[in-house]
C-alpha cells in the first residue's frame, strides 16, 4: 500500500501547533509498521535549508488558473521518511506561516502542485491522506479527476480533522478561478452562501478521521460543529477518532537533548536539576520545594486562557510559581505581562515561540495546565506525562481520552480533570494537586503513573494503517 501525506506543516520543515508534530511523525511511524508513505508540504521561508539536502530534484510547471508557476519541489528524509517539500517563493516564502487574506488562494496552489508532483514521480498513490482545511482542494480535485482521468481512478483520500474551528472559508468567485466550476464541486464548497474548504474536505473524502475519540463525538454536535456538525452526523459511518502520537525519540527526559539533565522513571530525582535550571532560566528564586505551574501555547480563546486568568491570582496565593510561554492574542499577552509585573519573583513569561525553551519548560515544571475550552487532541498533555509532568486539564476531546483522574484511595490516575468550564471547578482541581504535591509518595505515585503511558506512534499508526485498508475497501 503506498501513503501520500498531505499538510500544510511538518516538523522539522515548520511548525506552528500539533499539525506540525502529527504530520511529522506519521509517515516516520507508518514507515516503522511496513507502511510505504510519502509526505508533501510547502517549503516555506521558515524551513531551514539545512532540510533541503539535495538540490531542486523536480521543476514543476504548475498550470494553475490559466497561468504557469513555475515551482520546484526538494526532497529530503529530515524526518526519517521520502518528503517533498513544495517551493513557489511568492506564495510561501512569508513572515509567517499562516494569517494571510489569500491563504485559501495559497493552499489551493499548494494541493494542486502536489497533485502534479505525485504524477510526475510514479504510480498514483492508494491513499491520499489529507490534513485540515488546507487539503480540501485536494479532497475535490482528487473525487473530480477521478472520475475522467484514469491516472487517479483508483486512489481513496482519507480527510483529517485536526480543528473544526477553522475552515478555510472565502468568497465563491475564487470556485472557478481554481477550477472548481462543476456543480459536483461547487456545491461541495458551498457553505452558508461562502466557500468553505473543510467542507469539500468532509464531504468529498471516502473516510474521514480525527484525532481523539471523544472529538469524533463531539464534532457531531452544535457547539464543536462549527456550523458543519449536521454534515459530520451525515458522514458518522465513514468517520473514526484516532488519538494523536508522541514521537518519543523527540519528546523523551531520557534523551532530550535541549534539557540540561537526563532522567527516567528510574532516577526521577534528576528531574530537580531540571527544575533548578528552568527557575535560572527564569531569574526566579530557586526555591525548590514550591510548585511550578506551566503552560505552554497558543494564545487564543480554545485554550482556556479566561480560565486562566481568573485561577492565576489563588496560584500565586498559594507561594507557587508560574511560567507561560506562548503568543496569540494580544489581551492573553497582556494578561501575562501584567502577572509577571505584579509578581517577578513567582511569575516566568516568554511571549513568542521557541521550540528549545517548551522541552525544558516540561521537564522543569511540576504540573501542566490545559484548561481548554475544546481540544480535538493536544500533545502537551501526553509531553507532561512522559516529562512527570503533572497534567490538570478539562476533559475536552483528546485531553478526556489522555487524562485520568487520580484516585487518593486506589492510587490510579495520571493527572488531574474537570468538566464544566468554570474556575472554580477548575481551582478545586488545582487545590487537589497542590495537597497531593505536599505529600511526596502521592506526587512520585501520580508522576510515575503518567510516565508508564505509552502512547507512541506505533499504535496510532496502526489504527491508521487499518483506516486506509477500511478506506480502499
Ligand atoms: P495546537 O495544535 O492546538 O496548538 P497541541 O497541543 O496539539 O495544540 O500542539 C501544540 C504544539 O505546539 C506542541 O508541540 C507545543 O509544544 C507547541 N507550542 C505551542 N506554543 C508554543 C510556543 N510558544 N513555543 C514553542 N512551542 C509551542
Ligand atoms: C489541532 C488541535 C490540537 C491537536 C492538533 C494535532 O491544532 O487544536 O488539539 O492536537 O491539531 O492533531
Amino acid at each position: 500500500m503506498r501513503i501520500a501525506v498531505i499538510s500544510a506543516e511538518a516538523v522539522p520543515y515548520s511548525k506552528t501547533g500539533g499539525l506540525g508534530d502529527v504530520a511529522g511523525a506519521l509517515p516516520k511511524a507508518l514507515r516503522r509498521v511496513g507502511v510505504d508513505s510519502v509526505l508533501i508540504t510547502p517549503c516555506y521561508w521558515q524551513t531551514k535549508g539545512e532540510y533541503l539536502w539535495s538540490t531542486a530534484v523536480e521543476d514543476l510547471n504548475v498550470d494553475w488558473r490559466g497561468n504557469v508557476y513555475l515551482a520546484k519541489a526538494f526532497y529530503s528524509e529530515a524526518n526519517g521518511s521520502p518528503t517533498f517539500l513544495i517551493d513557489a517563493p511568492s506564495f510561501f516564502h512569508r513572515d509567517s506561516i499562516y494569517g494571510y487574506r489569500e491563504d485559501h488562494e495559497r493552499f489551493a496552489f499548494f494541493n494542486h502542485a502536489a497533485l502534479v508532483l505525485l504524477q510526475r514521480i510514479g504510480a498514483a498513490p492508494d491513499i491520499v491522506h489529507l490534513n485540515d482545511w488546507h487539503c480540501g482542494f485536494a479532497a475535490a480535485e482528487i473525487a473530480s479527476r477521478r472520475r475522467w482521468d484514469r491516472y487517479w481512478q483508483k486512489t481513496r483520500t482519507v480527510f483529517s480533522i485536526h480543528n473544526m474551528a477553522y475552515q478555510g472559508v472565502f468568497g465563491t468567485e475564487d470556485l472557478w478561478k481554481f477550477g472548481f466550476d462543476g456543480e459536483y464541486e461547487r456545491n461541495a464548497f458551498l457553505s452558508n452562501g461562502a466557500a468553505s474548504a473543510m467542507k469539500a474536505g468532509l464531504s468529498l473524502s471516502d473516510t474521514l478521521s480525527t484525532v481523539s475519540r471523544r472529538y469524533a463525538v463531539e464534532i457531531q454536535m452544535p457547539e464543536n460543529g462549527y456550523g458543519l456538525d449536521w454534515l459530520v452526523r451525515q458522514r458518522a459511518d465513514r468517520l473514526i477518532g484516532i488519538t494523536n502520537g508522541v514521537d518519543y525519540e523527540v519528546w523523551n527526559p531520557r534523551t532530550d537533548q535541549e534539557i540540561g539533565s537526563h532522567y527516567d522513571a528510574s532516577n526521577l530525582e534528576a528531574k530537580r536539576e531540571c527544575k533548578r535550571q528552568l527557575l535560572e532560566q527564569f531569574s526566579l528564586p530557586v526555591k525548590l520545594d514550591r510548585p511550578i505551574f506551566a503552560n505552554i501555547t497558543r494564545l487564543t480563546a480554545q485554550k482556556g486562557i479566561d480560565l486562566m486568568m481568573q485561577v492565576a491570582g489563588e496560584i500565586l496565593s498559594s507561594g507557587s510559581f508560574i511560567i507561560s510561554l506562548g503568543s496569540g492574542e494580544k489581551r492573553y499577552e497582556d494578561f501575562w505581562q501584567s502577572l509577571r509585573d505584579y509578581a517577578p519573583q513567582q511569575v516566568g513569561v516568554y511571549r513568542g515561540y521557541n521550540e528549545s525553551l517548551a522541552h525544558k519548560i516540561e521537564a522543569g515544571a511540576d504540573i501542566f495546565l490545559m484548561p481548554s475550552k475544546f481540544e480535538p487532541c493536544g500533545l502537551n498533555q501526553m509531553y507532561s506525562l512522559r516529562y512527570g509532568t503533572v497534567p490538570i486539564v478539562r476533559a475536552v476531546g483528546g485531553l478526556d481520552d489522555t487524562v485520568q483522574n487520580f484516585d487518593s484511595i486506589d492510587g490510579t490516575g495520571n493527572g488531574f480533570k474537570f468538566g464544566p468550564y468554570r474556575s472554580d471547578k477548575f481551582l478545586e482541581r488545582i487545590y487537589e494537586a497542590l495537597f497531593a504535591y505536599a505529600d511526596p509518595d502521592t506526587w512520585r505515585n501520580i508522576q510515575l503513573n503518567g510516565m508508564a503511558e505509552d502512547n507512541s506512534w506505533e499504535n496510532a499508526a496502526r489504527k491508521y494503517v487499518e483506516l486506509y485498508e477500511w478506506t480502499r475497501s
